[in-house]
């Protein structure tokens, strides 16, 4: 039920949660945080902290990374979690799961962690959005790979995020 002046009672509101790796975010998970904030009344980019998985750039840096990119979505907030996913969405208030679909190889798996979620915590949906095709062809690891073999990465991800992996990968100083 909308309110008189327009807003929601924070009980109604739909609160999101898109989680990931995000080591490092590219520019189809900043398309998506876009998207996402579009459709829900607040969007929390979750990154899993990961202990058994090696990752380019720590926690901190990745909240910082993703902090400065989604600056101009004023519903974005970053946070991060361990554990069931279900768990940490349910503590967050959060009733929807946000993750994007590149392409058909994305959907297997995509669709094991929907429904195994969804038997975990049934009241939580899993929302998916199909990436733009400008950006269904991008992931983090192919950025990392190019970009430490001397490719061009410019347009994958936000510049800011080139320069870190620039200075990590290559020992560029900027
Ligand atoms: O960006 P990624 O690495 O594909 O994200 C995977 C992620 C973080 C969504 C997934 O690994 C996850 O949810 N991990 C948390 C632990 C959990 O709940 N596992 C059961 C999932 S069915």
């Amino acid at each position: 039920m909308i309110r008189e002046n327009g807003t929601l009672p924070l009980a109604n509101k739909r609160i999101a949660l898109y989680p990931g790796s995000f080591d490092p975010i590219t520019n189809g998970h900043l398309d998506l945080i876009g998207r996402g904030s579009r459709l829900f009344d607040r969007l929390i980019v979750a990154i899993l902290r990961n202990e058994s998985k090696q990752a380019l750039f720590s926690v901190p840096e990745r909240i910082d990374m993703l902090q400065e990119v989604s600056r101009g979505f004023h519903n974005v907030e970053v946070a991060s979690f361990n554990g069931l996913l279900v768990d940490y969405a349910s503590e967050a208030g959060a009733g929807v799961l946000l993750r994007g679909i590149r392409a058909v190889s994305d959907y297997e798996y995509e669709l094991q962690m929907a429904l195994m979620n969804r038997r975990l915590r049934p009241s939580i949906e899993t929302v998916f959005l199909m990436s733009s095709e400008a950006h269904s062809f991008i992931s983090s690891r192919l950025v990392k790979e190019i970009i430490g073999l001397g490719g061009n990465i410019s347009g994958l991800v936000p510049p800011s995020v080139e320069n870190k992996l620039r200075e990590r990968l290559l020992g560029e100083k900027r």
